[in-house]
């Protein structure tokens, strides 16, 4: 989704401007500007397509000045073009905006300035931003923003520099994330913290309603309405080593080597050896909470979502409290009914889906209590829930999730395991799983260092056009996942079912030429799997399988055994081939795998 940077200091903002471009695209976009301030002129470059398009169509020589704005665009008002790509500016070019998000009442408010004679030269809602601002008569562009800014309705993060008044970057949020760093004598503006990385020693987030000036010197931030806001910065965490592809081809490879040290965060200073229970301290639940507890219900969206579904299961197993996931982007829509005694848990990689931050807020506003199992630290949706679990998987760069949904999976179980430790789960049984989760690191090294094997499941994959992926109960979150991860990367139409629901319709699809991929634990649904197989081959539909080793399958074209492990943690291995293979399929397809098209990172709009 829409990336911004902003710089202000006494360096050339526009190297600093471009690696910060660089560090966001993963986040997906499909047109790049930059605009810089010089002794009152404003420099404009903005091109459709790749950073690396708008670099080459930048002067050799670079842009001069040390205030400046930039921003990657994923299209929703007006197609990918140069004219639509950000920054817009006003007709004088004195002003020049940045925007993630949609403003509504756009076309009031463009009807509104054409009446006045204002020219359009794009067809975005953030243009008009632009001239709104530059028509203000304040004095101070900040003030000139904050007047704009309550004509607008609608969400937005966003950037504005006066070419007139170079000194400030003016930032604004309501919806969008904004976050300002700190350097010497010189600081940042970004979406996200990640392009910060390596500059910024701290960070200080907006609020929505908040506007902050931030000169080279320092920040002060405002309500939209006027009142001075103290705003407290936090070390930003992360290493800039995260947004580097070292020596793979691709982030998505290397997130799904990175995830046994990935796990090994998830899992450090969790595991209570004493009680053999895990510690999940940010939770802030009571014993006495958590005996209270009668229903879970957990909420995310794509593949956050799945690992919820996963999530639902490892809590029902292991603490009996009925538990359920529901995609937070249809929560809202139904009016849902909010309960005293339900946990709610809101799960992103992100922190920043919108989708999934509304469903935290219908939570809250009816009362209910919500924890979140969020991946990005200050993310809007980790300080929305106030408490929760933070995965430590460090930053993942490819738009698809790998390393975060298996530390979400893993987060999951540490959370089972505390809940039905205070429960009936017996201590052995809590010494089993920490057992278990202790030696999942290694389990998924020896995983991903077999990737080879998986060599005949990505040839049949290749030459398919469709492909099913089935498994029963915890299978099929890890099938559900497997299927998105396919479409996501290689383009093929991919499908999960429940195996069990296969006969029930899905089975006229079989056909020679469609594989079907099973999740196949041995496990005491095996005889149950090993039936739907044979329901499939009698069709002559080709049988891949994810399985244990042992595991014998009449007519399995080709199979891939994953360590056996404590059953309920068999989905978080059965999940890494399924990556893998994804992985290699879009290799083989020659797609664009780390910025799959269509897709954004952090979807933060509705
Ligand atoms: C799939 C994927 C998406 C995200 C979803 C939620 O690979 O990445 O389905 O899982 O958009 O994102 P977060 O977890 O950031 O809330």
């Amino acid at each position: 989704m829409c990336g911004i940077v902003g710089y202000v200091g006494e360096r050339a903002a526009l190297p600093l401007l471009m690696e910060g471009l660089r560090r966001v695209e993963y986040r997906g976009y499909d047109s790049a500007g930059v605009a810089v301030a010089h002794e009152g002129r404003l420099a404009v470059h903005k091109r459709k397509g790749k950073v690396r398009e708008l670099d080459a169509a930048l002067p050799a020589a670079g842009l001069p000045g040390t205030t400046g704005i930039a921003h990657t665009r994923w299209a929703t008002h007006g197609e990918p073009s140069d004219a639509n790509a950000h920054p817009h500016t006003d007709a004088q070019g004195r002003i020049a905006v940045v925007h993630n998000g949609i403003i509504e009442n756009a076309a009031e408010l463009r009807a509104r300035l054409a009446a006045d004679g204002v020219a359009f030269r794009s067809e975005t809602d953030t243009e008009v931003l632009a001239h709104l601002i530059a028509a203000r008569p304040e004095n101070s562009l900040l003030d000139a923003v904050r007047a704009a800014l309550r004509q607008v309705k609608g969400a937005y993060g966003l950037a504005v520099i006066d070419a007139a008044r170079p000194e400030a970057i003016v930032a604004a949020r309501n919806g969008g994330p904004v976050v300002i760093g700190v350097g010497d004598e010189e600081m940042f503006v970004a979406s996200d913290a990640s392009a910060l990385m390596g500059h910024a020693k701290t960070v200080a987030h907006l609020d929505d309603g908040e506007i902050a000036e931030v000169r080279a010197d320092g920040f002060s931030v405002l309500t939209l309405e006027g009142t001075e806001t103290a705003k407290a910065t936090q070390a930003l965490e992360g290493e800039a080593a995260g947004f580097d592809k070292g020596d793979y081809a691709h982030f998505m490879r290397k997130e799904i080597a990175e995830q046994p040290d990935a796990v090994r965060r998830t899992l450090m200073g969790r595991l209570d050896a004493r009680f053999s229970t895990a510690h999940l301290g940010g939770i802030e639940l009571a014993a006495r909470e958590m005996l209270d507890i009668r229903r879970v219900k957990i909420l995310g969206c794509g593949s956050a979502g799945y690992a919820g579904v996963l999530g639902a299961h490892l809590i029902e197993t292991l603490a009996r409290i009925p538990a359920h996931a529901e995609p937070a982007s249809e929560f809202r829509y139904r009016n849902p009914v909010i309960e005293q005694d339900t946990l709610y848990v809101a799960v992103s990689q992100s922190g920043e889906t919108f989708d999934t931050l509304a469903a935290i807020q219908e939570v809250k506003r009816k009362g209910g209590r919500v924890l979140g199992v969020v991946n990005t630290v200050g993310s809007t949706i980790a300080r929305e829930c106030g408490r929760g679990v933070y995965l430590h998987a460090g930053p993942e760069v490819a738009v698809v999730s790998t390393k975060t949904w298996t530390c979400t999976a893993v987060a999951f179980a540490l959370l089972a395991l505390q809940l039905g430790r205070v429960r009936d789960l017996s201590a052995a049984q809590g010494a089993r799983l920490l057992a278990g989760l202790s030696a999942l690191p290694d389990q998924i090294a020896g995983i991903v260092a077999r990737e080879a094997e998986l060599a005949p499941l990505t040839a049949r994959l290749v030459r398919s056009e469709h492909a099913y992926f089935i498994g029963r109960a915890a299978g099929y979150a890890v099938a559900m996942e497997g299927a998105l991860k396919l479409k996501e990367v290689s383009y093929l139409h991919a499908e999960a079912y429940a195996a069990s629901e296969l006969k029930h319709g899905p089975l006229a699809l079989i056909a020679p030429e469609t594989p079907t991929v099973v999740v196949l634990p041995d496990d005491e649904l095996l005889a149950k799997n090993l039936s739907t197989i044979a329901e499939v081959r009698t069709r002559q539909g080709p049988v891949l399988a994810i399985t244990h080793p042992g595991v014998k399958v009449d007519g399995v074209e080709a199979a891939f055994a994953v360590p056996r492990s404590e059953p309920e943690l068999a989905p978080i291995l059965m999940n890494v081939p399924l990556q893998l293979l994804a992985y290699q399929v879009a290799q083989g397809l020659g797609r664009d795998i780390d910025q799959p098209r269509n897709l954004a990172k952090s979807v933060t709009v509705e």
